[in-house]
C-alpha cells in the first residue's frame, strides 16, 4: 500500500523543476534571449561642450561633445548594438525650435559626422521632436492661447525630417505624439527623394513622471505637462489605436514607451502589430535600478538583465536603452 500523505506528488506528476537543475538545462530552455542588436542606444550630444558631462541624475550617462559622441558610437557598434538614437541640445532655443531644421544644427552636425564617419556600419537615429529645440520645452510650437498647435507643428517636423534625412539619418523618431504626424513626415520625405529613410512611430507614447532624469540630459525649458499631447497611462485600448493610425500612415516601425510600467500595452501592440515593436526603457527606470543598486538594495547587472529581457518576453523586437552598449560588450563576451 502506497503509505505517502496526500499532499505528495504522485508518480509521474508534473515537475517543472526538472528544466530548471542546471545552468545549461536552463540556458536550453531559455523561451527569450537577449542579443546585442535588439539594443539601441540612446546618446545626447550638446553644443559648446568641450568635454563630456556627466547626468547628476543618470549616472553612467553623459550629454556628449561631438568628439566624445564618436568615440562612444564607435565603442558602441564594436559592442554590436543595434543603432543609435541621437539627441541634440542646442545652445539657443527659440519658439519654433529653428535650430531643429537648421543644417548647422546641434544634432543635425552629429548625425553628418556619425553617418560621415559609420557610413551603413550601423543604423543611426534621430529624435524628431521639437522640445529640444524650443524656449518653452514643448513638443510642438504654440497657438497665440498657448496651446500646443498640432497642425502648424505637422510643417515643423516636415522640415525636421528632411533636415534629419539631408544630413545622414537611417530613421526618424517621432517622439512628438501629434496626430498625423506620420503621414506628414512621409509625405516630406517622399517628396524630397528621401524613400529610404524609415520613419519609427512612438505610437503609444504616455505621459510619464519616468522621464524626469531625461529633462536633466536635455536641459529641458519645460514647465507644466505634456498631457495635452501624450497619452494618459489609464489607456490601454487608446494605444491600440494610436498604433493602428501609425501604421496606416506609413510606420516602418512602432515603440512603446515608457518601457515597464506598460508591459501589458507592448504586449497587447505586439500581438496587434503588422510591423516591428520595440520597447523604450526610459532615464527614470535606468535612474531606478542605478541607484536602488547603488544604495545596495538590488544586483545591478542581473537588475538590469531581468529588465531587459522582461521586454523581449511581453514582444519587443528591439529595446531602446540606456545600457545598451554595456550590454552588447557583455552578451558579445567583450567584457
Ligand atoms: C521627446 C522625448 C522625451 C523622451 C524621448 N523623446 C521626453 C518627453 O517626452 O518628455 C524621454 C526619454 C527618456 O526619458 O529616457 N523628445
Amino acid at each position: 500500500m502506497d503509505s505517502r500523505p496526500v499532499y505528495q506528488l504522485a508518480d509521474g506528476a508534473s515537475r517543472p523543476r526538472r528544466l530548471r537543475t542546471t545552468p545549461a538545462i536552463r540556458r536550453l530552455v531559455s523561451e527569450n534571449r537577449l542579443h546585442p542588436a535588439d539594443l539601441i542606444l540612446p546618446m545626447f550630444v550638446k553644443e559648446g561642450l568641450e568635454e563630456p558631462l556627466e547626468l547628476t541624475s543618470m549616472p553612467g550617462v553623459r550629454q556628449h561633445s561631438l568628439d566624445s559622441l564618436l568615440e562612444h558610437a564607435r565603442a558602441a557598434v564594436a559592442a554590436g548594438v543595434g543603432g543609435l538614437m541621437l539627441f541634440g541640445i542646442p545652445a539657443v532655443r527659440d519658439e519654433q525650435g529653428s535650430q531643429g531644421d537648421d543644417p548647422d544644427g546641434i544634432l543635425n552636425r552629429a548625425l553628418r559626422l556619425l553617418r560621415d564617419e559609420l557610413g551603413d556600419d550601423t543604423v543611426i537615429m534621430a529624435d524628431l521632436c521639437l522640445d529640444e529645440f524650443t524656449s518653452h520645452g514643448h513638443c510642438g510650437v504654440l497657438a497665440t492661447d498657448g496651446s500646443v498647435d498640432n497642425d502648424a507643428t505637422l510643417d515643423r517636423y516636415a522640415s525636421l525630417a528632411v533636415a534629419q534625412a539631408d544630413a545622414g539619418a537611417h530613421v526618424l523618431g517621432l517622439s512628438g505624439m501629434m496626430d498625423g504626424q506620420v503621414a506628414a513626415v512621409r509625405h516630406a520625405l517622399d517628396a524630397t527623394g528621401h524613400q529610404d529613410v524609415v520613419v519609427l512611430a512612438y505610437a503609444a507614447k504616455f505621459a510619464s513622471a519616468f522621464y524626469g532624469p531625461f529633462r536633466e540630459a536635455v536641459d529641458s525649458q519645460l514647465t507644466g505637462d505634456r498631457r495635452t499631447y501624450q497619452q494618459d497611462a489609464a489607456n490601454g485600448r487608446e494605444a491600440l489605436r494610436e498604433l493602428e493610425l501609425d501604421i496606416s500612415e506609413g510606420a516602418d516601425l512602432v515603440i512603446v514607451k515608457p518601457g515597464m510600467p506598460y508591459l501589458d500595452v507592448l504586449a497587447d501592440a505586439a500581438a496587434a502589430s503588422s510591423v516591428p515593436v520595440w520597447a523604450y526603457q526610459i532615464s527614470g527606470e535606468y535612474a531606478m535600478i542605478e541607484f536602488a543598486a547603488r544604495a545596495g538594495a538590488i544586483d545591478r547587472m542581473p537588475a538590469i538583465l531581468e529588465s531587459l529581457v522582461g521586454f523581449k518576453r511581453a514582444g519587443a523586437d528591439a529595446v531602446l536603452t540606456y545600457w545598451a552598449a554595456e550590454v552588447a560588450a557583455l552578451l558579445s563576451g567583450q567584457t
